[in-house]
């Protein structure tokens, strides 16, 4: 197993499941009474240079849960917001906390956090990839009984951090990603050439939404317009139109199919209000496993 947990082809398929398998453990261990505390003692360092809710609540709650304790670091109240370089405060980190959390802008950040620190780095959100919302999306779709090796996915709408982690999720797992977006707004290139490299899963990127959606197990979005791209929402707004999962897109579906979030949504863009707030959506699972998964990836990457 690797240190860090940057994105997901820094594990295999077969960790994957065994997380999902522990984070189901942990989530039926909730109610009991006898709480066991794997990570007494410990300490999380969380450093958020973007807004954050699940992310920030769910990895504070998890290490609580655990047994630690996690703290949470803005660059307004840290030296980081004043210019410290990554890797001085990567070092400084490592000899306090026994894993740090970072959400950042650019990828390489958390990629030079992590390889100064000696401790390992989890990436709570990066421009280039949402690891652990997409390990909580698919201990989610397990729960709703999709098969995950097999399972259609339609990602609809921007080919951003989210969906770039989907991408390689499909090739280390194998199952089918249909990605609906408009041109200019893929998936990054990059990772869909290295995740194929893995090469189980069958990634395509179409443009009719109707097309990634017809028989999907999964239908899958995120906003137009994520953070730091705040400038381009306009732009985005009009380029967009029509990636979004509506009552007519979800009919293309399959009749078992599950709607997915990683939350926050703007509904009436991505998502109507209708479909979220319906039957086959799964969104607020997916929001509470957040914490299930993530108490598993911090029991498993952090030394005890
Ligand atoms: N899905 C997700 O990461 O939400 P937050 O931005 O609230 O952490
Ligand atoms: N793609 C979104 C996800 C938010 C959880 C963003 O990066 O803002």
């Amino acid at each position: 197993m690797k240190k860090d947990l940057l994105r997901i082809l820094d594990l295999s398929d077969r960790e994957i499941l065994s997380l999902i398998r522990s984070g189901a453990t942990w989530k039926r261990r909730g109610g009991s009474r006898r709480p066991i505390r794997p990570l007494t003692g410990k300490s999380l360092a969380m450093i958020f240079q973007k807004a954050s809710t699940r992310t920030r609540v769910s990895f504070e709650v998890a290490m609580t849960r655990l047994g630690g304790h996690a703290l949470f670091l803005s660059p307004q109240d840290t030296q980081i917001g004043r210019g410290e370089p990554v890797r001085d405060t990567a070092r400084v980190l490592s000899r306090y906390a026994d894993a740090v959390v970072i959400r950042t802008f650019a990828h390489e950040t958390a990629v030079e956090l992590a390889a100064a620190a000696t401790v390992p780095v989890i990436n709570g959100l990066t421009d280039g990839h949402h690891p652990c919302q997409v390990l909580a999306d698919l201990m989610t779709a397990g729960e709703r009984g999709k098969d995950l090796r097999k399972m259609r996915v339609a990602f609809i709408g921007d080919g951003n951090n989210v969906a770039n982690s989907w991408v390689e999720a499909a090739h280390v797992l194998g199952f089918d990603l249909r990605v609906a977006c408009p041109k200019g707004y893929e998936p990054d290139p990059a990772v869909i050439e290295e995740a194929g490299k893995v090469g189980r899963g069958n990634v395509r990127i179409v443009r009719a939404p109707a097309e990634a959606a017809r028989n999907a197990d999964v239908l899958y979005t995120d906003v137009w317009t994520s953070m730091g791209q705040e400038a381009e929402g306009r732009k985005r707004r009009a380029s967009f139109k029509g990636y979004c999962i509506d009552a007519a897109l979800l009919r293309q579906a399959d009749r078992g199919a599950i709607v997915m979030h990683c939350l926050p949504a703007h509904r009436g863009e991505e998502i109507t209000d209708e479909v979220i707030e319906g039957p086959r959506s799964a969104v607020f699972d997916e929001a509470e496993n957040r914490l299930h998964v993530q108490m598993a990836v911090l029991e498993r990457f952090i030394q005890h």
